[in-house]
């Protein structure tokens, strides 16, 4: 079977960015699959960090080509910005970096109204990286968008403007203070275009399916996390698409029974970003700890990260849902110094013990149950074989597979390329 999954397990930022760059050495294709520039994936090598938000974290290798699905969506805006980052790296962009036709693109007036909706929510907002994600999936299901395609298309800017111009309508409906000067962000917005139009626009599924059938190997790139996930997340505390494997199949027009490995990524502990329900978060000094060692701010709004204990409840609904066949444990060097170790293993709820995520997992219904382990002194960001790994951190890893009984084959020791352990 020719293609590996790889996705976020918690809510985001697990570290894909970092592993997919250090696996796409063994494949031909990466292909990001759903999400759009909400996502902020950070690369380090050579003394250089890389954020990139809808590029695929493959770019920086010569063998591979990266592949911008069907189901991502593409503000141009923020594209260009990517582009513009690259060009020092003198990448073949053209023959490397395809777009499918299908992908759909984030207007300005989406991000005016994703802004609108938040603030007219309050306090329930959802915290979203006002990227325009919502409204822009909003449109796609509700039969609206606008796609990469329609730029091939003689009449893209007047289906452009009827859509403005609805979105116009739609921000004064919301009723909040929203300012925005509609010709600057449109200014912006149609010279994007013009450098996106230079790129390859691809017939994406066709593209895939011709390179499984000559025995390419294609990694899938997944965005945010399975606790994000439209259907199977924290909702309405989410994200907007499918981040959980079928979304792979949909967001790339890939046969489930083509997908092969599923590589599940998580961080030693927990983060969150932006609002909605976090059992073991942490208000203490660990979890201030947490956040500093581990920079914990996020790489596409610089919002501090919320962190917690790692939650083995909510970690095996994602090991389920998405039929994760291999782990990669992200940041225990963070850890590091922590005399006790704590992973939640059942939640009280409603006055009973549960091993399951319930329906509601807000604050109110769910108190973590923990389990103590010994923490390890060793700073780890040097090591590089697995002999080298503390006794302590050895049994935290033994704990963790035994309870989410999938082998934990990548334990990560710092954010660059070679502080990356193969088990
Ligand atoms: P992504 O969205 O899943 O790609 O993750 P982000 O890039 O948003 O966040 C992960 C952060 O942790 C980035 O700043 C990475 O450079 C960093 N990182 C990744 N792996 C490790 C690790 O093993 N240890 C440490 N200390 N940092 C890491
Ligand atoms: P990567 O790919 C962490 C969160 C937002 C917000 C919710 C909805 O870097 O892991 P949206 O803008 O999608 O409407 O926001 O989802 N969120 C992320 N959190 N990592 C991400 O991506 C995220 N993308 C969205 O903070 O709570
Ligand atoms: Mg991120």
């Amino acid at each position: 079977m020719a293609v590996d999954l790889l996705l976020g397990l918690q809510w985001g930022d697990e570290g894909k960015g970092k592993i997919v760059d250090v696996l796409t050495e063994n494949y031909d294709i990466i292909a990001r699959f759903q999400g759009g520039p909400n996502a902020g994936h950070t690369l380090e090598f050579d003394g250089i960090k890389h954020i990139l938000h809808t590029i695929p974290s493959g770019i920086f290798h010569k063998n591979a080509v990266n592949v911008v699905g069907n189901g991502v969506v593409i503000d141009p805006v923020i594209f260009k910005k990517e582009l513009d980052a690259l060009k020092k790296f003198n990448l073949d962009i053209k023959s490397k970096l395809l777009i499918s036709r299908k992908a759909h693109l984030i207007l300005p007036t989406h991000r005016l109204l994703d802004a609108a909706s938040e603030a007219s929510k309050g306090k329930a907002k959802i915290g979203s990286t006002l990227k325009g994600i919502g409204p822009t999936y909003m449109d796609k299901t509700g039969r609206n968008g606008m796609r990469i395609g329609d730029l091939e298309l003689s009449d893209w800017k007047e289906k452009y403007r009827n859509l403005a111009n609805k979105h116009e309508a739609m921000i004064g409906f919301y009723n909040v203070d929203i300012q925005y000067n509609l010709a600057e962000l449109e200014s912006d917005f149609f010279k994007s275009i013009e450098e996106l139009k230079e790129l390859t626009f691809i017939d994406s599924e066709e593209y895939l399916y011709q390179a499984q059938k000559k025995g390419k190997k294609i990694l899938a790139e997944g965005a945010q996390g399975s606790l994000l996930d439209i259907d199977f997340g924290t909702y309405p505390y989410v994200t907007s698409s499918n981040t959980t494997a079928a979304g792979a199949c949909t967001g790339l027009g890939v046969a489930p029974n083509q997908i092969g490995g599923v590589k599940g990524i998580f961080k030693a502990y927990a983060t969150r970003v932006g609002s909605g329900p976090f059992p073991t978060e942490l208000f203490d000094k660990d979890g201030e700890t947490m956040g500093r060692v581990g920079n914990e701010f996020g790489a596409t709004t610089g919002r501090p990260r919320r962190c917690g204990w790692l939650d083995l409840v909510a970690l095996k609904y994602a090991v389920r849902i998405n039929g994760v066949t291999e782990l990669m444990m992200m940041k225990g060097d963070v850890l590091s110094g922590f005399k006790k170790l704590k992973v939640c293993t059942a939640y009280n709820y409603k006055g009973e013990k549960i091993t399951h995520l319930p329906y509601n997992i807000e604050a109110e219904n769910v108190t973590p149950i923990y389990t103590e382990m010994k923490g390890w002194e060793a700073d780890l960001t040097k090591m590089t074989k697995k002999e080298q790994l503390p006794d302590n951190l050895m049994a935290y890893i033994d704990f963790l597979e035994k309870e989410l009984e999938v082998p934990i084959k990548i334990v990560s020791v710092g954010p660059d390329r070679t502080q990356t352990i193969h088990r």
